[in-house]
């Protein structure tokens, strides 16, 4: 692996960082709001975000600068910046830990947004469960209001930038960003037609960016350091800067780790995580980003982290969730497992989704119980079919990702678990008798 500077992580990393605004000062901390508020202008800003190529960490990868140019400029009502803070994807666990232990790089990172788009509010909308981050965060915000770089005339410049907590009630479904706007406005956390999108009609229908805490957490970095700084990292052109990826799994050392994009999963798995947790089990399947991600094999160990080359690849680098799972896992258990938590959390708003969630589920279920049929595999990717790109948001292509992809590569686990059925099902007329 190439020697490589971290970005996200340098701080918190160093020996006795409490990640309080006193250590967060100490390491540079605001200067970038200080040299913007110096005389670079929001358009300015924009256009550092984006030429530094900074794609979306918290799953769509969409450009960020690009989103923030969306947002009307002579908009006469309020805009709005939401902190996408949510992480509900099973696998994922970076953005809390950039919370919990560094919250003022990412308080910075907002109210240089906020300014950028011309937003005075913003909002943190965190997951409901993470009691100890929203605290955190709360705590920092005071700091930060104490210290005049959050509020009313930031610095004495005369910028509001007001960051307020909000937390969720522990809803996957919020995470997605329009159910996640109706959920702050009140609502049932269910996703919203788009277009019109956030950029425009968001928040209260105002103009409003939806950002990932990680992606927010890079703004200070790129504008002290500039874009062709950021741009140079990773693997430019499309994939710029490093990312932090969330190892859990049959790992020796699972955990977050910070890489520029670009290196491989073999490098990731074996390098950084130590390798498999027993050394005498081959890997076989890895999820590559967070639930929502097909799975791959171990043939796909030498694909590279960025954004294309996993697409490529039949998958997607998704929210950074790097799960590894060794010989012997049941792939049909691992889907059905996936399922349970798809089928516990559809939002019931698209029909496809509520309902096909439920068949997929109670398919997968029957098969594990050694009661499923030959056509059953025919009938689950019919079923995955009528739900891809059927429904209101992505959810529907999530939960369809691990059923199509562990059919596609272990399909005989399957064909395996069914023989087995067969062999104990009554035959037709038989009274069947149940042993236990
Ligand atoms: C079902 C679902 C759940 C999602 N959960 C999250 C989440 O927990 N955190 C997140 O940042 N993005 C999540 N997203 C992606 C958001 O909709 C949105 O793309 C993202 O917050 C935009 O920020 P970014 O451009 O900085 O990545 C989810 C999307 C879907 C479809």
């Amino acid at each position: 692996m190439p020697q490589y500077e971290k970005i996200l992580l340098k701080n918190m990393e160093q020996p006795g960082y409490s990640g309080s605004l006193q250590d967060y000062e100490r390491t540079g901390g605001y200067q970038a709001l200080r040299k913007v508020l110096k005389g670079i202008s929001p358009a300015d800003v924009t256009d550092i975000v984006k030429n530094s190529g900074l794609r979306g960490r918290g799953g769509a990868g969409f450009p960020t600068g690009v989103k923030w140019s969306f947002v009307p400029k002579d908009h006469p009502g309020p805009k709005y910046l939401c902190c996408n803070a949510d992480e509900s994807e099973p696998g994922t666990f970076k953005d809390r830990q950039l919370m919990e232990r560094d919250p003022h790089q990412l308080l910075e990172g907002m109210v240089l947004t906020c300014y950028a788009i011309g937003a005075q509010t913003g909002y943190i909308y965190i997951r409901g469960e993470f009691r100890l981050g929203a605290t955190i965060l709360e705590r920092a915000i005071e700091e930060a209001k104490q210290a005049g770089y959050i509020g009313q005339n930031v610095l004495g410049s005369g910028l509001t930038a007001n960051i307020y907590v909000h937390a969720g009630a522990g809803a996957y479904i919020c995470g997605e960003e329009t159910a996640l706007l109706e959920s702050l406005e009140g609502k049932r956390g269910m996703p919203r037609f788009k277009p019109p999108f956030p950029a425009t009609h968001g928040l209260y229908q105002q103009p409003t960016v939806v950002n990932n805490v990680e992606t927010l957490a890079n703004i200070p970095h790129i504008v002290t350091r500039g874009a062709e700084w950021f741009a140079s990292i990773g693997a430019p052109p499309r994939s710029t800067g490093t990312r932090i990826f969330c190892l859990s799994g049959h790992v020796k050392w699972p955990g977050n780790y910070e890489v520029p994009m670009g290196i491989t999963f073999r490098e990731l798995i074996f390098e950084n995580g130590g390798g498999m947790r027993s050394d005498s089990k081959k890997l076989k399947g890895i999820i590559p980003g967070g639930a929502s991600a097909a799975f791959f094999t171990e043939e796909h160990l030498d694909v590279k982290l960025d954004f294309e080359s996993v697409a490529q690849a039949g998958s997607m680098l998704g929210s950074g969730g790097v799960t590894v799972m060794e010989e012997g896992t049941s792939m049909v258990w691992a889907a059905m497992r996936l399922m349970e938590f798809f089928y516990h959390e559809s939002c019931g708003k698209c029909t496809p989704c509520r309902e096909g969630s439920s068949w997929l589920l109670q398919t997968l279920q029957r098969i594990w119980a050694r009661r499923g049929r030959a056509e059953d595999l025919d009938m689950l990717l019919d079923l995955c079919k009528n739900i891809e790109g059927r429904t209101i948001c992505a959810f529907g292509d999530a939960e369809v990702a691990p059923v199509v992809s562990t059919l596609r590569y272990w399909r005989n686990e399957y064909e395996e678990l069914i023989r087995e059925a067969e062999v104990t099902r009554p035959a037709k007329g038989e009274i069947p008798v149940f042993t236990h």
